[in-house]
Order: structure tokens, then sequence, then C-alpha cells
């Protein structure tokens, strides 16, 4: 096992990618503390955790508010270190620029970006102090290549690979690893929104001819989490299919 002993954080865990993700380090041995702004949500992975074998908790919190998200980390450093933290919870709200309301910008920028902030500044100096951590983000191909009704949503992911290249190079004499994982277009409840003819259009631009998995990223994850990967840090991996080459 990669993880045994060490405990994470997963973000927006209680479907989709963050829940294979959260599956993926419990089966390693870690002790997944299954954040989601959804209570029902995050308890059913924490269950599904534990109805496996591993070690779960469930945790309700809306990662794009401060307060509350301090408030989770301290609870969660009372009782335990967090070695992993996956800042994996994101939303989208498409339109093209010229229709886009302010409030689907700030929701995108808070969700996606801010909580990025929220939850790493939070843990920040608990990893320092243990002189060990690993972190790893959630951005999007789209924060790389732009795609059309997302500006939001591309500002706030190629947002998050600056932030993190920032955070690693702080981080990095104390045994604190950032990286970022850029999915391409994975099979979740995030795209199956996708209009028939944006599904053909995706189709055609991947070289693969299929969409991702949550399986296909969550591999990444345990790997990137575990010892093997301690002299790897501020680096962006895309897991698209080849669609960003
Ligand atoms: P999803 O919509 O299936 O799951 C997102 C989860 O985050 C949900 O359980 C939701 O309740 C939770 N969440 C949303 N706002 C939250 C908040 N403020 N606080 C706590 N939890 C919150 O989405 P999916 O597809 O699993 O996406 C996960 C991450 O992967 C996101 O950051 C997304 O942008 C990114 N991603 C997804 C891609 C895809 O094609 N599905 C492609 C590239 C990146």
């Amino acid at each position: 096992m990669l993880l045994k002993g060490k405990v994470a954080l997963v973000t927006g865990a209680g479907r989709g990618i963050g829940r294979i993700i959260s599956l993926a380090l419990a089966g390693e041995g870690a002790m997944v503390m299954v954040n989601d702004y959804i209570e029902e949500n995050a308890k059913s992975v924490a269950e599904e955790i534990k109805a496996a074998g591993g070690e779960a908790e469930s945790i309700q919190c809306n990662v794009a508010n401060f307060e509350e998200t301090a408030d989770m980390i301290k609870a969660i450093l009372k009782k335990n270190p967090v070695d992993i933290l996956i800042n994996n919870a994101g939303i989208t709200r498409d339109n093209l620029l010229v229709r886009m309301k302010e409030s689907d910008w700030d929701e995108v920028l808070s969700v996606n970006l801010k909580s990025m902030f929220n939850c790493t500044q939070a843990v920040a100096k608990a990893m320092m102090k243990q002189r060990y951590g690993r972190i790893v983000n959630i951005a999007s191909i789209v924060g790389l290549i732009g795609n059309e009704g997302q500006a939001n949503y591309a500002a706030s992911k190629s947002g998050i690979i600056g932030f993190s290249k920032t955070v690693a190079r702080e981080l990095a004499t104390r045994g604190v690893t950032v990286n970022v994982i850029a999915p391409g277009f994975i099979q979740t409840a995030m795209t199956e929104k996708l209009s028939d003819e944006a599904r053909e259009k995706l189709f055609a631009s991947i070289p693969m001819k299929r969409l991702g998995t949550p399986e296909d990223i969550a591999p990444l994850v345990v790997f990137l989490c575990s010892d093997k990967a301690g002299y790897i840090t501020g680096q962006v991996i895309n897991v698209d299919g080849g669609i960003a080459m």
C-alpha cells in the first residue's frame, strides 16, 4: 500500500472525479476525509469506503467560503494531521462572454479558484511544520487552451496553474509538493450536460476518440501523493487522451 498511515482531504468528493480519487486513496491505505457541499453525498462516499474496508469520514463544507473552510480544516487538524490535500471541487456556469452574468463569473472563480487558496492556506502551516505534504490541484486543459463558452471556467483553471506553481516554490524546501492535473473531457455529471452537437465536436478533437473516466485520473493522483513522487513539484500533467499535446 502506497499511502498507509496518511490522512487525505479531498474536496468536492461526493461524486464524480473526487469520489473515485477518494476510493483510490483509501484503497492505498489513506484515511480519507471526504468533503462535499452536499452532505448526503459526502456521507455516502465515506460509507462506500468503509464498506470496502477502508477508513473515511465525511465533512460537509462549502470550500468557496473562507471562514467555513478554515473551521473545517481546524476541526480536522485537532484530531489528525493532513498529509494530502486534493483540491478537486469545481463547477461550471457556461455562457458566451457577451451573455455571461457577473454572478456566473463570481461563482465559478469562488468555487474553482478561491477554494484553492482557502484550503491550501489552511493546511500549509501544518504541512510545513511536519515537513511533509502532498497537494494535488485539479485544473483542466481548458485552462491551457481555452474553450468557447467557458471564459470564467478557463480563467479559474489557468489561475489554479499560476497559484500552484507559486505555492510549489514557496513550500519546496519543506517536503511539500504541489502539482496540477489537467483533465480533458471526463465522463461525469459535469459533462453529461453537453449537447449532442458539442459532444460530436468534442470527439473530433480527442486523438483517442473517447471521453476519459474518473478512473483515468485517480491513479495519477495516487502516484503524485506517494513517496515515489517526492521529487516532482510544480508540474501540470494533462490526462486528456491527447487533446492538448
Ligand atoms: P461533478 O460536478 O461531478 O462533481 C463536483 C463535486 O464538487 C460535486 O459533488 C459538488 O457537490 C462538489 N462541489 C461543488 N461546489 C462545491 C463547494 N463549493 N464546496 C464543496 N464541494 C463542492 O464534477 P467532476 O466532473 O467530478 O469535476 C471534478 C473536478 O474536475 C472539477 O474541479 C472540474 O472542474 C474538474 N474537471 C472536470 C472535467 C470533466 O470533464 N468532468 C474536465 C476537467 C476538469
